[in-house]
């Protein structure tokens, strides 16, 4: 008799989720889920939080280098965002009922994944031009649409996000739209920087739609809006005038765009890189995790003085009641 309750429970539900779903509606955190929405959610949630955070080390490398007073205090306020947006995505995620200790331990002990982007070096002053220009605008691409996600804590992170992104990416365009236009030095160093990060931007999207085990269920569930490749056709789409600004060359020379399909033809696509880089074999994935492993172990005690603080105060509250 029970298990006939729970079962018609469960449907309407389901029911009530289906119909907030079909009616653009935001589920909360206090409503009912089905528990593969959840999974869903932490899974691509976390894997974005994660993504933030590893991604401050490219970056990071170059604040002692900076060129200028003004370009060192950018980069150090752009890093410092990508660890705001870890931090709202994390938050994000524990509202589903994942702590962050679990989500970090998934990320140190190796098991969890982050953007491919982040596994690769940032030889030169350019590569933080195409990290905010190309990386930062694939971001946007991807992201924009997010805020519309049907779950409430994570569309509402990402429309702060997404305002502080744009920002990155006019930054990142601003330094090569500099070099380009200095001297041939400066400009081969910024062609040479896009040759290097165009392909893995692209990459970003994650594989072709008929790749992707997990586009589907999350578009019908409104997680995401878009598939991977048609973010990917807007990015292309976006980029070309923009290399025609800077004065630099695309390095897709297959690159074209189709009259009448619409849609831009590109060149291939090395998704064996891709597959590499995912399975922990990029240029910099060894080293992006034991940074991260030796950042997590330094901040020990930081982690205990609060504990420590957070009891002190709870105990004051308990002998003044
Ligand atoms: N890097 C690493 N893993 C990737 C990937 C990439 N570029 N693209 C896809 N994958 C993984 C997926 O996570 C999934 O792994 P899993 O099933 O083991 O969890 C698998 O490959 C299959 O891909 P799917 O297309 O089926 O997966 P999704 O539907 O989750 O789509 C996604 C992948 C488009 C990345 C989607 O998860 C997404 O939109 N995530 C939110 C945005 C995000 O995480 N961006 C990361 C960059 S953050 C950033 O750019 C910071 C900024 O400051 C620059």
């Amino acid at each position: 008799m029970t298990s006939t309750t729970d079962e018609l429970d469960e449907v309407a539900e389901q029911q009530r989720f289906d119909a907030l779903i079909a009616d653009e509606q935001r589920i909360e955190p206090r409503d009912w889920m089905p528990e593969a929405y959840r999974r869903t959610l932490i899974r691509q949630i976390s894997q974005h939080a994660h993504s933030e955070i590893i991604g401050m080390q490219p970056e990071a490398n170059w604040i002692t280098r900076a060129p200028s007073l003004k370009r060192k205090s950018i980069l150090i306020a752009k890093v410092q965002d990508e660890a705001g947006h870890g931090l709202y995505l994390y938050s994000a995620a524990q509202t589903l009922g994942i702590t962050r200790e679990e989500m970090t331990d998934a990320l140190i002990e190796g098991r969890a994944r982050y953007s491919s982007i982040f596994n690769y070096h940032t030889p030169t002053w350019a590569d933080m031009g195409a990290i905010g220009w190309l990386v930062d605008g694939a971001a946007i691409c991807n992201q924009v649409p997010l805020c519309r996600a049907s779950y409430g804590p994570y569309g509402r992170a990402m429309v702060r996000i997404c305002k502080e992104e744009s920002f990155h990416q006019r930054q990142g365009f601003e330094i090569l739209y500099e070099l380009s236009h200095g001297t041939p030095e400066q400009k081969r160093m910024a062609q040479d920087a896009v040759d290097r990060w165009y392909w893995p931007s692209l990459m970003m999207f994650g594989p072709s739609d008929d790749a992707s085990p997990n586009s589907a269920q999350s578009m019908a569930w409104k997680i995401k809006r878009f598939s991977n490749d048609e973010l990917r056709q807007r990015f292309v789409g976006m980029c070309v005038p923009q290399f025609e600004a800077l004065g630099l060359e695309c390095p897709d020379r297959d690159l074209r765009y189709d009259e009448e399909t619409g849609r831009w033809i590109m060149g291939e696509i090395d998704w064996n890189e891709f597959s590499e880089v995912l399975a922990g074999r990029g240029p910099a994935n060894a080293e992006r995790l034991r940074h991260r492993r030796e950042a997590h172990d330094d901040g020990a005690w930081v982690r205990e003085a609060a504990a420590a603080y957070a009891q002190k105060m709870q105990d004051r509250r308990r002998f003044a009641a």
